[in-house]
């Protein structure tokens, strides 16, 4: 059984498929604790499913280093298999990068490398692209630059909004994330692999 620690830091529907499928008991993975860099409603969710919570806010640390250290820390403590941010919207320092990559992925709501950083969507739209995407990757010391592992093509259609695009990714971006997860548990993907 694949133990996972989830961080992160808004609504958390990702998570939630994460804990839905979980309750298969077939599913060959378990969210043994949920972190967050704030007060992130998606940590109601964990909360629901009897899942512990943590949460370690940046501006209680005088620095990035020491606020990195207690989160790698607090996700320590649980020992888990993978290490999924999902909707963490901070950059790690390279100290937990270090100590958790390879086991250690993002989601991301484009077909990377097209589109990093924290405005994927909005990109994919002022740039007129036709078709944009999720991705799913290790996570490396660059702002989505680490190595792919799972990712599909959304196709944007005439009219699209910023919101209506990325809840249409995210139903991809969910599916993924499952089966990605799945597919680490029964060593399909080997995560050793993209180190
Ligand atoms: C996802 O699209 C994630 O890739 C992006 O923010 C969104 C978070 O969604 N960074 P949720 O909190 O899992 O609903």
């Amino acid at each position: 059984m694949l133990s996972l620690v989830v961080l992160i830091s808004g609504g958390g529907s990702n998570l939630l498929a994460l804990l839905e499928a979980s309750e298969d008991a077939q599913f060959p993975a378990r969210v043994v604790a949920v972190g967050a860099d704030r007060e992130a409603d998606g940590l109601e969710h964990a909360e629901r499913f009897g899942v512990p919570t943590f949460s370690v806010a940046l501006s209680n640390f005088p620095d990035r280093d020491d606020w990195g250290k207690e989160l790698l820390e607090q996700i320590e403590e649980w020992n888990p298999d993978l290490v999924i941010l999902s909707g963490f919207m901070r950059l790690l320092p390279p100290r937990v990068v270090a100590a958790l990559s390879p086991r250690l992925l993002n989601t991301h709501p484009a077909y990377l490398p097209e589109f990093p950083g924290a405005h994927a969507v909005r990109d994919a739209l002022a740039a007129g692209a036709s078709e944009t995407g999720a991705s799913i990757i290790v996570v490396d010391d660059g702002v989505d630059t680490g190595p792919v592992v799972a990712q599909e093509r959304v196709p944007v259609a005439p009219g699209d909004t910023e919101n209506a695009l990325h809840e249409r990714i995210k139903v991809v971006e969910r599916r993924l994330l499952v089966q990605t997860v799945l597919d680490i548990a029964n060593g399909h993907i080997n995560l050793e692999d993209y180190a």
